[in-house]
């Protein structure tokens, strides 16, 4: 069976491209998952590889979360994950191990919905709670034509407040757990948490007021290549195309 030990160097390219762009296809963004990993310092996360014979054949990585004593463990990949299951159960194992050493209060798992992946984590107890879908938008389409009146602008440092509110409320009931772990509703600086005002911010304007936003955060994947790093339209303004108005006057 392989052997999975923790790794205290920074995450390269070749393992996200190699294992988890293996195992997940277009369920994952690599350049996403290549930019968080590389980011992420290997002595506050805990970084698990399994290997066998000198090649990599899984990995999982423990995020600590922003909120104390919280965790999530993402990116479990296993080569061939149906002939593989020992080697998931042991960098499950691992990765409980550390969570367990250091005192948790919270653990959630986060998974591509692949079967062999999902049941993995149910072995060890998970039960699944919830599933993100992700939206794809043909930007080459004529999408971005937001019925009634609306004005799209750049966003300043004078529009913190506006923004401030706009992310709290925009975000609940829905992405509640989103915010609980990165501290709750306790937290009062979300529009800086968020790179407010670093990189691009569209506002679209409807009544006067900052109805929908959409923060960039450009060349974050690559040359030309923006990552959206917040967006989001109030309720009672969704489905008007208000979202993706700015989306598509940024591209
Ligand atoms: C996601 C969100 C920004 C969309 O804003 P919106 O103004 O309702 O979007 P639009 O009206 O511009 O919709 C554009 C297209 O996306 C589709 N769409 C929007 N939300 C959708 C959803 N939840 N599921 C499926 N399709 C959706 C619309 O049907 C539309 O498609 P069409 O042009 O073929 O009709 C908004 O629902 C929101 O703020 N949600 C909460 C925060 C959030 O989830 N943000 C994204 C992740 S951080």
């Amino acid at each position: 069976m392989a052997r999975v030990s923790r790794r205290f160097q920074p995450i390269d390219d070749d393992l996200p491209r190699e294992l988890i762009g293996r195992a997940f296809g277009s369920l994952e963004y690599l350049p996403r998952v290549r930019s968080d990993l590389s980011q992420m310092d290997p002595a506050q996360h805990g970084f698990f590889i399994a290997n066998d014979r000198g090649s990599a054949v899984g990995c999982v990585v423990v995020t600590s979360l922003p909120r104390k004593k919280w965790f999530d463990v993402r990116h479990l990949a296993l080569r061939d994950a149906f002939s593989n299951l020992e080697t998931g159960e042991e960098l499950i194992r691992k990765a409980m191990g550390y969570v367990e050493e250091g005192g948790y209060e919270y653990l959630k798992a986060t998974t591509p919905a692949i079967q062999p992946y999902v049941d993995l984590y149910k072995k060890f107890g998970f039960t699944p709670v919830r599933r993100s879908l992700r939206l794809a938008w043909d930007l080459a389409r004529p999408l971005g034509k937001a019925s009634g009146s609306v004005e799209v602008r750049d966003l300043s440092i004078d529009d913190r407040e506006g923004v401030e509110e706009m992310i709290m409320r925009a975000h609940l009931p829905y992405w509640d757990w989103w915010l609980e772990e990165r501290g709750g509703t306790a937290v009062r600086d979300w529009a800086g948490r968020f790179g407010f005002p670093a990189g691009t911010w569209l506002g679209a304007i409807r009544g006067g007021k900052i109805s929908g936003l959409a923060g960039f955060s450009p060349d974050a994947y690559g040359d030309g290549e923006a990552r959206l790093t917040c967006f989001c339209v109030l309720p009672e303004h969704r489905g008007a195309g208000l979202g993706s108005t700015p989306v598509v006057s940024y591209s």
